[in-house]
């Protein structure tokens, strides 16, 4: 029997980068498929399922009887029931490595954006001309620092960049034991967010950091403090967010990603606050991150599938 491999979604092109690596062994099908109804459709004969934003829930893994190995598009697995993929023995990959710098220079360029008031001098000029009245003056990157949480692969390479810029850098991650030279570790997120100006988060989204970011965070941060989230929306919690920008309890927010994507409810309030700048989940993007996405994750299938 041929074994089968399902791409369910990308939003990353036609799929040719995947086809020329899987199809000399493999029957492949490449949908558009977002919804579990859909994706247990076009995954009924799956061995393999390759899949970007799909939410692979243990309703869609129970339903699909060939399926044996997943690979997710990116880093985050939460649209993954991980444990109910290690209760079906199914094996499940992501593709860890693609996009680390790419993400790290976003949430730096929104820490410096933010450093040089770019977003606040813009919307002033919108809204009143040409006048520096109401913008507050920059810190030196010196006066200014950043704080880190979830000092992984990605929060070393925004601290190596954050240090060669000048900003004094602070951590919190509790599975990290030793710390870089010149970086400054701390007990609790409230901890670290008193200590700091710009808190930028790289923790992955599960059960313990759901909402990690709440009121007492934020207020710890401060009326000059600027949340900066490249990881996921779920480590924020929103109405929080939302209340500290609306009671000017925090200066500014730089969301690269949401609870709700694409935005509503308050996730959409967020997005349209005159205090935050959005992009639409972009960090990881760049001419070289996409295609090595494709590449790896076709790679990884393929030796999934020879075992
Ligand atoms: N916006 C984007 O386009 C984009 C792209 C890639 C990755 N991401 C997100 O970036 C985040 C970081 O990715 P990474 O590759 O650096 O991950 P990583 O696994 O290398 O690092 C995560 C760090 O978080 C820490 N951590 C784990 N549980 C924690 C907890 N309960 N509290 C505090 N810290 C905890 C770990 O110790 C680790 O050091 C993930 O959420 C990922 O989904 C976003």
């Amino acid at each position: 029997m041929s074994t089968h491999i399902v791409i369910t979604d990308t939003n990353l092109g036609d799929g040719s980068i995947e086809l020329e690596i899987l199809r000399p062994a493999f029957e492949v099908s490449h949908h558009h498929v977002l919804t579990e109804d859909e994706v247990l459709e076009v995954g009924a004969e799956a061995d393999g399922l390759m899949v970007q934003w799909a939410p692979l829930t243990e309703r869609v893994l129970s339903g699909l009887p060939r399926l044996k190995a997943v690979v997710r598009y990116g880093i985050g697995m939460d649209n993954i029931d991980l444990d109910a993929a290690r209760r079906l023995g199914i094996t499940v990959r992501n593709v860890d490595d693609y996009c680390l710098a790419e993400v790290a220079d976003h949430a730096v360029a929104a820490i410096y954006a933010h450093n040089r008031r770019l977003t606040a001098g813009s919307r002033s000029y919108v809204a009143k001309g040409w006048t520096t009245a109401g913008i507050a003056l920059p810190l030196l990157p010196e006066e200014d620092p950043v704080g880190i949480a979830g000092f992984g692969r990605i929060g070393r390479e925004v601290a190596r960049r954050a240090l060669a810029l000048g900003f004094p850098v602070h951590v919190w991650d509790p599975f990290v034991g030793e710390l870089p030279e010149g970086v400054v570790g701390h007990a609790t997120p409230v901890e670290l967010a008193a200590a700091v100006n710009h808190l930028t988060l790289h923790m992955p989204s599960n059960e313990q950091t759901r909402g990690v970011i709440d009121k007492a965070v934020l207020d710890a941060l401060g009326p000059d403090g600027h949340l900066v989230n490249t990881a996921r929306g779920a480590l924020v919690d929103e109405e929080s967010l939302l209340a500290a920008l609306d009671q000017e309890k925090l200066a500014f927010a730089t969301l690269d990603v949401l609870v709700e994507e694409p935005p509503t409810g308050v996730s959409a309030e967020l997005a349209n606050h005159p205090r935050v700048l959005v992009t639409p989940h972009t960090a990881y993007l760049s001419t070289r991150s996409l295609p090595s996405l494709q590449r790896r994750a076709a790679e990884i299938m393929r030796d999934l599938m020879a075992g």
